[in-house]
């Protein structure tokens, strides 16, 4: 694998009489997860995704991907959390930071849908305003506020730039295979659609057609990204050795640190383009853990960006953080620090140095003074950034996940929590059926 784990530092931070339990228990978390006899276990569909995505489905991705590219100088993927989340990841993780992929003939892909600002909505109508544009718009439940509420300004447009017909070569829906309000919206409009299979939560569905068509039709290889998940999965099956497995290891860690009063777990990159990576990944463990009163708060830095904010906390506050840190080897581009004759700066210590080279000592230097502090360091390295590494950190942190949310002993694939506010929201808007609770809660917001 080209993945590897480091969880050396966490000895002097854990009880070690408890990890031979963990491991055992992992090992059966991660059989359950197979042989589906755990919570939630209506939805582990994802476990074997990546092998089960077949000729043909790539095939159609790529077609209708290579058709929007084609009539589509934008494209607005529309959705939220897990139908939003992981495209967004892979995207920014791959694309240059300057977007140099719309020099080389890829649309841009913007995103909707996500948060109900309207300066933001306002905002993309007039950047889309003379530019051709398409959209694709994903919703598992097919009811979630966010994306209906921009999907219905996104339509309107499109409606009336390209008419009901160019409408529909120009709409992709990602939703349900029957139900849902969007489902019957495609319908009768007549869109292209895609299916969320049944079994397969939201933050689990990047590798179905919800990561995937965007993925595509910003240019990057699915192919490869599937591959590198599938082999992240051979590589985390029942029949690999614990000591071998690093979903399994990644998993025990972070039960270890929990355990051991470390509450927090900060996820942390010193590439910004790693930033909706860590994005993806609060949300994966975030809403798969944090029930019943108990769960690891994911939190997320950029560094070395955020050594010069929440570095203080993290060196000096509150002793119940651990850090897991995305570390890369290579970089895909060369540069070094130059010299300079008059050395105003007094950098020229670093003169013919490359960029990366001091970023690997900052990480490194920063990895030493945070396990001085206290703060346990687990280190996830990978070789670079591509499609097949970037397929292999996917899966390796979804079965990292199932794994050890059933080591906390929740159900890792529900999120009724998510529901309280959108109940609130609706009542104070005025729902029909929520008369009594708006009332309610008018009264406390006086
Ligand atoms: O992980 C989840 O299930 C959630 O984050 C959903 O992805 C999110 O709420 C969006 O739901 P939907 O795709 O139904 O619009």
């Amino acid at each position: 694998m080209d993945i590897r784990i480091n969880v050396d530092s966490i000895a002097p931070f854990v009880n070690k009489n408890i990890e031979k339990k963990l491991i055992e228990e992992a090992v059966e978390a991660n059989k359950s997860l197979y042989e589906k006899t755990g919570k939630g276990n209506d939805f582990l569909g994802w476990v074997n995704l990546p092998l089960l995505v077949n000729e043909s489905d790539i095939t159609e991705i790529e077609v209708v991907s290579q058709n929007l590219r084609e009539i589509a100088d934008v494209i607005i993927v529309t959705g939220i959390g897990g139908s939003y989340l992981g495209a967004k990841a892979v995207i920014e993780a791959l694309h240059s930071s300057f977007d140099a992929y719309v020099e080389r003939n890829n649309p841009k892909i913007i995103f909707a849908g996500h948060h109900l600002d309207e300066d933001y909505l306002a905002e993309m109508l007039d950047f889309i305003e003379n530019k051709s544009v398409a959209c694709i718009v994903i919703s598992k439940s097919g009811t979630t506020t966010e994306p209906a509420v921009a999907f219905r300004i996104i339509k309107r447009h499109i409606e009336q730039r390209y008419g009901k017909t160019g409408a529909k070569e120009r709409i992709v829906a990602i939703t349900d295979h029957s139900r849902g309000a969007l489902r019957k919206l495609a319908e009768q409009e007549g869109y292209r659609t895609f299916v969320i299979p049944d079994d397969v939560g939201g933050r689990f569905s990047i590798l179905t057609p919800v990561g995937l068509l965007p993925i595509s039709v910003a240019g990057i290889d699915i192919r490869i990204l599937l591959k590198g998940a599938t082999d992240m999965e051979k590589a985390s099956d029942t029949g690999i050795a614990a000591s071998e497995n690093i979903c399994l290891r990644y998993a025990v860690a972070r039960n270890l640190l929990y355990n051991s009063g470390k509450k927090i777990e900060i996820f942390a990159n010193y590439n910004p383009k790693l930033h909706y990576l860590t994005e993806w990944w609060k949300q994966l463990f975030g809403e798969s853990e944090g029930k019943e009163g108990k769960g690891i708060f994911p939190a997320g830095v950029d560094f070395t960006s955020d050594l010069h904010s929440m570095g203080q906390y993290i060196q000096e506050g509150e002793r119940i953080l651990f850090e897991t840190v995305i570390s890369i080897k290579k970089p895909h581009e060369e540069l070094v620090v130059p010299e300079d004759a008059e050395n105003l700066d007094q950098l020229n210590f670093l003169a013919g140095k490359r960029i990366s080279e001091v970023n690997r000592m900052a990480e490194l230097g920063t990895m030493l003074a945070h396990v001085d502090g206290g703060v346990p360091n687990i280190r996830i390295e990978i070789p670079e950034l591509n499609p097949y590494v970037i397929g292999q950190l996917i899966y390796f942190f979804e079965k990292s996940c199932g794994i050890s949310g059933y080591l906390l002993g929740v159900n890792p694939f529900d999120q009724p929590g998510v529901e309280a506010y959108k109940k609130n929201m609706f009542a104070l808007l005025g729902k029909a059926g929520y008369e009594s609770e708006g009332e309610k809660l008018r009264e406390r917001i006086k």
